[in-house]
């Protein structure tokens, strides 16, 4: 039977993946009809930009709460508040090099942020059984570094390598035990790299997308033989979204794009595609690339088995990449607002003077 939801947390809301998924979860395309309440303390990475027109279109099904999830009473607060039956985690630092910078943040979101959920959600839950689901969403980067052949699965052992790993890893561990100890009922899910709209221009492909746009340097870590494998944003959605009506309780669902590429090709075709979307030269968007000093702990290759999902929900990719490219390559030139407000913390500022801290 398939699991039913009234109040859904979504944590992380105003990143990247978050926004994209409570589009999804209050747009025409799935059968949700109850409320979400997104939890976020906006930093850098968080933008209500991201989610322009949603409170207006979903009017009482979606609440916006700014708040920190390392706030243990707080995050207390919201379930009860708003008797919430079922969590999507996506808050986090998402980004390895600010990791190996300032790891702190990182720790302390990561892991104590969802040790916090986690305690509350134990604490709301008690007592009941059904419709009731803790959704961690992770990343592949927990199982480490793969040579030229094999794929991370479900049952690879873990091996981060960075700070913001390391975090995941950790994260992903508490819930696991959360599930084993108190039977909190779980699913968690470790995707691959991410790309779309409203992703923050410090992630390879969006910051590869406006240098090129601007004549800027392509700045390539290392020999650019470093290998990701890419999804559209939206088909991870689609895949969580799978995983938290069908998904077996206790269970880990690998989600990937099966599309591997080494960065430097990804590059020369993000070339290729903005030369024909963009009317550039490629040749002279060729001389704008750079081989930089590497990254600290450069991960050589992440590939995702996505077998079981497959098998098991019926997942499939549906945005074939040089189409996800394109679509993506165009909005960001349609939302060059977004990007220049992003980038000079006009947003942080406004944020400032429209939201007090709960
Ligand atoms: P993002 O950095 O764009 O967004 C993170 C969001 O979390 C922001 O809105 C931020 O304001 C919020 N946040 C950060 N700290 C918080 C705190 N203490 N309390 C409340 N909110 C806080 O990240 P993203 O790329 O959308 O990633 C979302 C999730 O997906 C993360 O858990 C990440 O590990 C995972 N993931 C990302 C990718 C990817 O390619 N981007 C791939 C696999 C998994
Ligand atoms: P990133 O988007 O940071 O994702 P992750 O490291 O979490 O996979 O980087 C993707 C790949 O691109 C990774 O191999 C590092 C590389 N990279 C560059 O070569 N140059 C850059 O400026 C950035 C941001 C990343």
């Amino acid at each position: 039977m398939e699991r039913s939801f009234k109040n859904i947390l979504v944590t992380g809301g105003a990143g990247f993946i978050g926004s994209n998924m409570i589009r999804y979860l209050l747009g025409e395309k799935i059968d949700f009809e109850g409320r979400v309440i997104n939890l976020d303390l906006l930093t850098y990475a968080g933008n209500l930009e991201n989610l322009s027109g949603v409170a207006e279109k979903a009017g009482k099904r979606y609440v916006f709460v700014k708040g920190d999830i390392r706030d243990k009473s707080l995050v207390e607060e919201v379930f009860e508040e708003f008797d919430v039956d079922s969590v999507i985690h996506f808050a986090a630092e998402s980004h390895v090099d600010r990791s190996i910078v300032s790891p702190d943040a990182f720790i302390t979101t990561n892991v104590i942020g969802t040790f916090n959920l986690l305690e509350a959600a134990k604490k709301a839950w008690e007592g009941k059984d059904n419709d009731i689901l803790f959704h961690h969403i992770s990343t592949d980067e927990v199982y480490g570094s793969l040579g030229p052949h094999g794929y991370f699965r479900e049952d690879s052992p873990y091996d981060p390598h960075s700070p913001y790993s390391a975090s995941k890893a950790a994260s992903d561990h508490l819930v696991m035990a959360y599930h084993h100890t108190y039977g909190l009922p779980v699913t968690l899910s470790n995707c691959s790299n991410n790309y779309g709209p409203y992703q923050f221009p410090e992630k390879f492909i969006p910051l590869m997308i406006l240098n090129m746009l601007e004549g800027k340097p392509l700045p390539i870590y290392g020999d650019g033989k470093n290998i990701r494998d890419w999804l559209y944003v939206e088909d991870h959605n689609i895949a969580v979204w799978l995983i938290m009506k069908k998904g077996i309780l206790g269970q880990k669902y690998n989600i990937g794009g099966e599309n591997e590429w080494e960065n430097i090709k990804l590059v020369n075709k993000l070339i290729y595609i903005i030369s024909c979307e963009a009317k550039k030269d490629p040749e002279l968007l060729k001389k704008l690339i750079v081989f930089v000093k590497d990254r600290p702990g450069h991960d050589r290759r992440y590939a995702i088995d996505c077998g079981k999902i497959k098998r098991e929900l019926g997942w499939r990719q549906t945005v074939e990449f040089e189409e996800g490219l394109r679509r993506t390559v165009r909005w960001y030139m349609e939302h060059m607002d977004w990007v220049n407000r992003v980038r000079s913390g006009e947003y942080m500022r406004w944020i400032e003077l429209n939201y007090l801290k709960r």
